[in-house]
This record gives C-alpha cells, structure tokens and sequence, in this order.
C-alpha cells in the first residue's frame, strides 16, 4: 500500500531508497559515491542522509530543524549538466510515485523540479536555452 501522508517514517524510507537507486545510477551514481563513498552505512552517508530526512521534512510539512542552504554544495561537486539533473528528477520520481499515493507523490516531485531549475540556474545551465521547452 503506497503511503497516503507524509511523515518522518515514511521520508525516511523515500530517502534511503532513492539513494539506493542513485547509487546503482551509471551517471549519478560515481558523482556521489566520488562525494560520499559507495556505503550508504558509513559516516558521511549517514550525515547526508540525516540532512536530506529533515531537508524533505521541512519542504513536505514545515516541520523540521533544518536550516540550511540547500545549494551551495551542488556548486562545488563538479561539472553538472542539464543531463545529470534531468536523471535525478527521474529517479526522484521513479521513487516517490512508487511510494506514496500520486498527490502526494506529485507534491514531492514538483517541489524538487523548482529546486533542480533554481540549481540549473544557479550554475548558469538555463542561460542559453530559453527557447527550449523544459
Ligand atoms: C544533479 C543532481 C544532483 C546531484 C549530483 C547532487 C549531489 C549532492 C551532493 C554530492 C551533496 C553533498 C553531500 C555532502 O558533501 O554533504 C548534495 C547535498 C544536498 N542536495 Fe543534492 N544533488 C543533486 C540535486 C539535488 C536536488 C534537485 C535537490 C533538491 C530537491 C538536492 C538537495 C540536496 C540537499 C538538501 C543537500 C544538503 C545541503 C545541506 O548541506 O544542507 N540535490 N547533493
């Protein structure tokens, strides 16, 4: 049964296997093992993961102690293209629509896509392509 609400139990799970599925990813899956390792028990993992657990507690309920800024890490990863957001949107709804029910699942996703476009446009990827339709 897909999730019907929104709570720390169930963002967990969402975060834990989507990171899962990154990992295995041919393209996101070096960028974050080259930032965090291979490990998703092993110490920075278990730091990222708590952030990305308050991250989406905050975006899906308000309720939540992070208080951070969610780009600047993004900004110093290494080259991000269009082509590596446009697969973590992918998986990122690969697993939400998996998990939760779909009004659900589309209120995660839509909140990530304005936040993928904010970063794209932070690093400077949507200068050039405004008559494409993204
Ligand atoms: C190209 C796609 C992306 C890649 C490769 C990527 C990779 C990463 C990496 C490597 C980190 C840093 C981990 C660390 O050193 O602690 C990070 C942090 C983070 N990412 Fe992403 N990310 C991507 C897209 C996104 C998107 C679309 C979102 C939001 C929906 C997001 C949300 C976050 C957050 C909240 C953090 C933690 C920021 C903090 O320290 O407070 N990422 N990401």
């Amino acid at each position: 049964m897909p999730y019907d609400s929104v709570d720390r139990p169930s963002i967990e799970r969402m975060v834990r296997e989507f990171y899962t599925d990154v990992l295995q990813d041919d393209i996101l899956g070096p960028i974050f093992t080259k930032a965090l390792g291979d490990d998703l028990t092993n110490g920075k993992w278990y730091e990222h993961l708590n952030t990305l657990y308050n991250f989406w507690m905050q975006m899906m309920t308000g309720e939540s102690p992070y208080q951070g800024h969610p780009f600047p890490p993004h900004a110093f990863i290494g080259p991000l293209y269009r082509e590596t957001f446009e697969r973590w949107l992918e998986l990122f709804h690969a697993t939400v629509y998996r998990l939760f029910v779909p009004e659900i699942a589309d209120k995660f996703y839509k909140k990530a896509n304005i936040l993928a476009e904010q970063f794209m446009d932070n690093l400077g990827m949507n200068d050039e392509d405004e008559d494409e339709e993204y």
